[in-house]
């Protein structure tokens, strides 16, 4: 790659993804800007790797705004790992130098990025950045909705939960805390992931139509609490199955929610992501959770590494490295 030019208005420079209006992936530019200065509580981060989200096709797409076009270009992605090189006023808990993963602000799809420091946990040696970026959305979530299914830390045994959408980004590890913390767990993934479901400690079955009966079929003692993941229209499946919409969440399916009277979660408190994810790093850098396969991409490749997560054309979490 030819060298580029460091130096805009005096600053240092880096490349970012941006967009500047509502669209498929070609609204995606990768663009020079001047390195972001980290704001009180916050710190810029030398990016090492950066998760794709669902989320974020889906803000690119325009599906939670009003108009054609954001306020100001908006740099896609939460999801960062990198290392610390510039710290805000009032910021203690991190110093430049320090090796840290968790939830960008203002876009993680860029070679620097800024980050509230609370947003961020030091992440282990052992634990690859790619592999680190791809934790924070995913596991937070799973933590989050399993404290709300009433499914905490402490001992579940002899609750049994049905996790749709088991080979996704949230399910496994959904599934897995579940599974840690006693519960018995039904997954559901297509024909292809069956197997990685089962390795997570799951009963596997085939999502889609006559899932009722698959689940009866393998859960013959009932299900408690279910957990949608995947906004494929299941929904009403879990309520028949747990018996009232109080025992289910979804985080995908937002009409099938208000439809059907079942809680959405979305965002979490920062303070509790902070320690999930930090189990969560844990347990990846010894072995006790099973990791999703990484498939790596270029800055340049961010527009083809959404559209491969929307159409579910790549298996495991697909991760930007700068
Ligand atoms: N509300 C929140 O706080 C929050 C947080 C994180 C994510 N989310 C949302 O949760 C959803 C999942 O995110 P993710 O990162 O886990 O996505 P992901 O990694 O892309 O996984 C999606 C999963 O859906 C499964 N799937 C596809 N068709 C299905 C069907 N008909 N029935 C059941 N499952 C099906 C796929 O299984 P196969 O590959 O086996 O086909 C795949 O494993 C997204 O809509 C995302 O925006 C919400």
């Amino acid at each position: 790659m030819p060298p580029r030019p460091r130096v805009l208005g005096g600053g240092m420079t880096s490349r970012v993804v941006q967009y500047r209006r509502f669209g498929g992936p070609e609204v995606l530019e990768v663009t020079e800007r001047e390195d972001p200065v980290p704001g009180a509580g916050q710190v810029r981060l030398a990016v090492r790797a950066a998760a794709v989200n669902p989320l974020d096709w889906k803000l690119r797409l325009g599906a939670m705004a009003k108009g054609d076009a954001p306020p100001e270009p908006r740099v896609p992605g939460f999801d960062v790992a990198g290392v610390v090189e510039a710290v805000g006023e009032g910021v203690t808990a991190f110093a430049v130098g320090d090796e840290v993963a968790g939830r960008s602000t203002g876009g993680a799809y860029a070679e620097k990025a800024l980050a509230d420091a609370r947003a961020l946990v030091a992440k282990p040696t052992a634990v690859s950045w790619e592999t680190a970026a791809s934790l924070p959305v995913v596991t937070t979530t799973a933590y989050r909705v399993l404290d709300l299914l009433g499914l905490g830390e402490g001992d579940h045994t002899g609750t049994t939960l049905v996790v749709d959408g088991a080979s996704g980004g949230v399910g496994v590890y959904a599934v897995q805390l579940a599974v840690a913390r006693g519960a018995t767990v039904v997954g559901t993934a297509g024909p292809a992931h069956q197997e990685d479901v089962r390795a997570l400690g799951a009963t596997p079955v085939v999502y889609g139509d006559g899932l009722v009966d698959r689940v009866r079929a393998v859960a013959p003692q009932g299900v408690d609490v279910a957990l949608e993941t995947a906004g494929k229209g299941a929904l009403r499946d879990l309520v028949e199955l747990t018996g009232s919409p109080d025992k289910v969440i979804t985080i995908a399916d937002y009409p099938g929610s208000q439809e059907l009277g079942v809680v959405f979660s979305s965002g979490g408190d920062p303070d509790e992501e902070a320690r999930a994810l930090t189990d969560a790093l844990a347990r990846v850098a010894d072995g006790r959770y099973r990791t999703t396969a990484v498939v790596t991409y270029a800055l340049d490749e961010a527009g083809r590494a959404q559209e491969d997560n929307q159409h579910g054309r790549v298996s495991g979490k697909l991760v930007l490295v700068p």
